[in-house]
């Protein structure tokens, strides 16, 4: 399934095609220019959580690299680059003065896009707090969303007028659930309460900054990004049916009805019992405020069993170098069900791509593998529109690989390979692909190629 020649299909002729990265994993220069430390710096230096024992002081050296970058996503030829600010960066402290110097790169980068045509995708918070907010208690105090308010109604000031689009907050199950649950993500704390009350203020600091933002007149489409999965239960059995609504009620519907519905699921909040969150009169109003945009990150489904835990295995289907299983028709399912049970803004894919180890010969680089996984994706991306689900766009992740949070660097999402020894980029097949399928959308169109850059 989803292996279907999508060559010759014709996506609308205003969809928007994009890569994707996000600031802790390619920029390095850590304190450079009076940038503050983030929650992940501090995580990186904890022995045994990061795989490679690695960390993101030089990345891919984006912040020194970033004018060659942007040529390298214009030569692919694609509409747009989502990339996102380190709130440290533009305001060390994540309070009080704002940095000059940082806000000067982010300039840079926004007018280098628009020099390129290229259309900014900016998010304001890819989980890099700022550790000095962590000292205080991090997305658990609710001191900090009126914080974030600030720092987004400051970036929209300096930024709004020449980005595409806002998203405030990259997959806060992540946030909540791997930095606060599970812990193996910054900032490493281990309590499911605590994950609850931070997922609510992520919700909250969202709702408001979107409001303030407009109220400063800001006239970028704005939205948030989630990580969303399809949860099948391994078998029919009652008791798995039961652990397939709880996980799709605690990974799904947890993060979508308060924006879309502005409340939580009545059977999640019954299952929490103490670990409820906190919520004060109004909060659930100033959450629910209309959205121009959701961003949907799809990378698998989740299937889910009441006893022993389910084997990917089973489902016999191509396995990641993540250990994730390949499976395009959740996408597909993943978009109806969601245009099926909610009112819907338009949807876009914000992230979609895949680990595979390259085969690097001669300055060729083969990833078939990765390159197969975008196409089937893009193909069920196509289904689901086929299907009445509005998608406006697609963000293939990553432009470049990167520093992949505990994985460390040994896990390589990028259509262009980056060699961490030279700091050299090549494209890999993948993007020959990816550039090569979007000239010939434009063709259909009717539109030259504009592809100019040739690298
Ligand atoms: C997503 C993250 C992104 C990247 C991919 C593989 O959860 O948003 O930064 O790590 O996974």
């Amino acid at each position: 399934m989803f292996n279907a020649d999508i060559s010759k299909t014709a996506f609308p002729a205003d969809f928007t095609w994009g890569v994707a990265t996000s600031a802790f994993q390619i920029e390095g220069a850590a304190d450079t220019d009076g940038k503050g430390p983030s929650i992940w710096d501090d995580f990186c230096r904890v022995p045994g959580v990061i795989a490679d024992a690695s960390d993101g002081r030089q990345a891919c050296e984006h912040y020194q690299r970033w004018a060659d970058d942007l040529d390298l996503v214009a030569s692919l030829g694609v509409d747009a680059y989502r990339f996102s600010i380190s709130w440290p960066r533009v305001q060390a402290l994540g309070s009080g003065a704002f940095n000059e110097a940082g806000f000067a790169f982010y300039e840079r980068l926004v007018d280098g896009m628009l020099a390129r045509g290229l259309k900014p995708f900016l998010t304001l918070n890819h989980w890099d707090l700022p550790s000095a907010l962590q000292a205080k208690g991090g997305w658990e105090n609710r001191d900090t969303v009126p914080c974030f308010v600030d720092y987004a109604c400051e970036v929209a000031r300096r930024l709004g007028d020449r980005v595409a689009s806002i998203c405030t907050h990259n997959e806060p199950w992540v946030i909540a659930v791997l930095g606060h649950e599970s812990g193996i993500f910054a900032p490493g704390i281990k309590s499911r309460a605590a994950a609850i009350q931070v997922a609510h203020h992520l919700f909250l600091s969202h709702g408001l900054a979107l409001t303030a933002m407009r109220a400063q007149g800001c006239k970028a489409d704005m939205g948030i990004v989630l990580n969303l999965s399809p949860i099948d239960a391994a078998t029919d059995s009652a008791a798995d049916q039961a652990a397939a609504r709880r996980a799709d009620g605690a990974g799904l519907r947890w993060y979508v009805e308060p924006l879309l519905k502005g409340e939580y699921p009545a059977d999640v909040l019954q299952d929490l019992g103490a670990d409820a969150p906190r919520v004060l009169p109004g909060d659930m109003g100033n959450i629910k405020v209309p959205l121009d945009f959701l961003g949907v990150n799809y990378y698998m489904r989740s299937v889910v069993s009441a006893g022993e835990p389910w084997d990917i295995k089973t489902g016999g289907n191509e396995i990641t170098d993540m250990g994730w299983e390949v499976y395009p028709q959740g996408l597909t399912e993943l978009l109806v069900r969601l245009h099926r049970d909610y009112t819907l803004p338009p949807i876009f894919i914000t992230e979609n791509g895949a680990a595979f180890q390259d085969e690097v010969l001669d300055r060729q680089v083969h990833d078939g593998q990765r390159q197969r996984y975008i196409a089937r994706h893009i193909a069920a991306t196509l289904e689901a529109m086929r299907q009445g689900v509005r998608v406006d766009g697609y963000f293939v992740w990553s432009l470049l690989d990167n520093f992949e949070w505990s994985s460390g660097y040994a896990k390589r999402f990028g259509i262009v390979r980056v060699d961490y020894d030279t700091q050299q980029r090549m494209l890999k097949d993948s993007a020959l692909w990816y550039r090569d399928f979007l000239d010939r959308q434009r063709a259909q169109h009717g539109v030259q190629a504009t592809s100019a850059l040739e690298i």
